[in-house]
């Protein structure tokens, strides 16, 4: 019998997260804690909505007495917190935004399960971060646990602050803790701002793809429901005070990668071989853009032997027919406030 309190869970792995919990463990009570911004969305979470042991609070970890009082009411006994800012666009526009969420709101949910749990027996604070905080590698290797951190964007910079925070509550306050860096992750509910969902919506309405600089950065994809497992095998498994790193051994040129999207979406949406790649157009670089991202899974693998499930290949066409099936839910989440964002965007490059 444990209550867990997640952040974030009406974005795009939170659901997952929430969908797993709630699903595998009937009796866990879990309580989704999520502010509703342009990136969450209660669509995600229909299939478990009615659960008897799920319930949805509507709120901001950066308003401290409501989380104060949250934590006093509720007792939770464990948190995942994956609550963000998490596009590096978007902080390179709004930096502050990102400080105020991701270090703010981690430091105030951190204060409140330090005040609440008093034994700190069977307690457990997850917290959810990225492989960014490495920063950028070169041709060759690997970030594992030991790289130093470098991060170099407004989002990988808080979200290293938020991962040194965590650390510090352990060695200072001996909070239970455990952290874990995963890389970029791929699939359903995934907001159509990032990479494969904006090309995969792009593709779908013939409109420019638009892949930045030379498109030869580098990032390593995983699917979103590996990601999901990994948390569950962490949360339960993991050692307290420790990183794990999470990662598919999947590297992809951005290039390469929307170059295979075109053609398993040609053959999907009944086009000429070719047709949709000739919507590749080159726009101006990211500022500040990680050359390449590639992460080390040993220790999660040979520690608490976890591994990814699925192919890249298999898992990408399934993301292509999950959003081929939800365009509704595409254009419900990409109206209002999001169109503004979008737009702006543009006209900046
Ligand atoms: P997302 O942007 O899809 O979802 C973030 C969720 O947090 C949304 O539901 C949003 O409403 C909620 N939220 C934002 N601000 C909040 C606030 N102040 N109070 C309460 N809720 C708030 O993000 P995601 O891609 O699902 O990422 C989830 C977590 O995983 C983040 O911490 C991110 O840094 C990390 N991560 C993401 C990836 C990736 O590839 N997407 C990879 C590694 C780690
Ligand atoms: O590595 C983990 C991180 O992966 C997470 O922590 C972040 O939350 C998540 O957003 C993701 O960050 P990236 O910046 O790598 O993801 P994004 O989908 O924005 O971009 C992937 C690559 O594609 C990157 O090199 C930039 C490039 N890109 C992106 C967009 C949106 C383009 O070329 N064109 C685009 O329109």
């Amino acid at each position: 019998m444990k209550k867990i309190l997640i952040t974030g869970g009406a974005g795009f792995i939170g659901c997952h997260v929430v969908k797993l919990f709630v699903e595998k463990y009937p009796t866990y009570t879990i309580f989704n804690l999520d502010a509703l911004t342009y990136a969450g969305n209660l669509e995600n979470l229909r299939d478990i909505e009615d659960a008897p042991n799920y319930h949805f609070i509507k709120g901001d970890i950066t308003d401290e007495s409501f989380i104060n009082e949250l934590f006093d009411s509720h007792q939770f006994d464990a948190v995942i917190h994956l609550a963000a800012e998490s596009h590096v666009d978007r902080s390179i526009m709004d930096p502050l935004g990102f400080v105020r969420t991701n270090v703010m709101g981690t430091a105030v949910l951190l204060n409140a399960a330090r005040r609440t749990w008093k034994h700190a027996d069977g307690k457990l604070f997850y917290h959810v971060s990225t492989d960014e905080v490495y920063g950028s590698l070169g041709e060759e290797g690997f970030f594992t646990e030991e790289t130093p951190y470098d991060p170099r964007s407004p989002y990988s910079a808080s979200k290293a602050s938020s991962d040194h925070l965590v650390s510090a509550y352990h060695h200072t306050y001996n909070l239970p803790v455990v952290v874990s860096n995963c890389s970029n992750n791929y699939g359903s509910y995934q907001f159509p701002e990032k990479l494969l969902p904006l090309m995969i919506n792009n593709i779908v309405h013939s409109k420019p793809l638009p892949v930045y600089g030379k498109g030869d950065n580098v990032r390593d994809w995983l699917w979103v429901e590996d990601h999901a497992r990994a948390i569950d095998v962490i949360f339960h498994n993991g050692r307290l005070g420790q990183t794990y790193n999470i990662g598919g051994f999947n590297e992809w040129k951005n290039i390469d990668i929307v170059h295979l999207l075109c053609s398993i979406m040609d053959q999907k949406l009944g086009r000429a071989e070719g047709e949709s790649a000739k919507l590749i157009t080159f726009v101006k670089d990211r500022a500040g853009h990680d050359k390449r991202y590639a992460i080390d899974a040993t220790k999660l693998n040979e520690e608490l032997g976890w591994k990814p499930s699925l192919q890249f290949q298999e898992g990408l066409e399934k993301t292509v027919d999950w959003y081929l099936a939800n365009t509704t839910w595409v254009e419900n989440v990409t109206s209002g406030a999001y169109k503004h964002f979008y737009e702006q965007q543009y006209v900046q490059r």
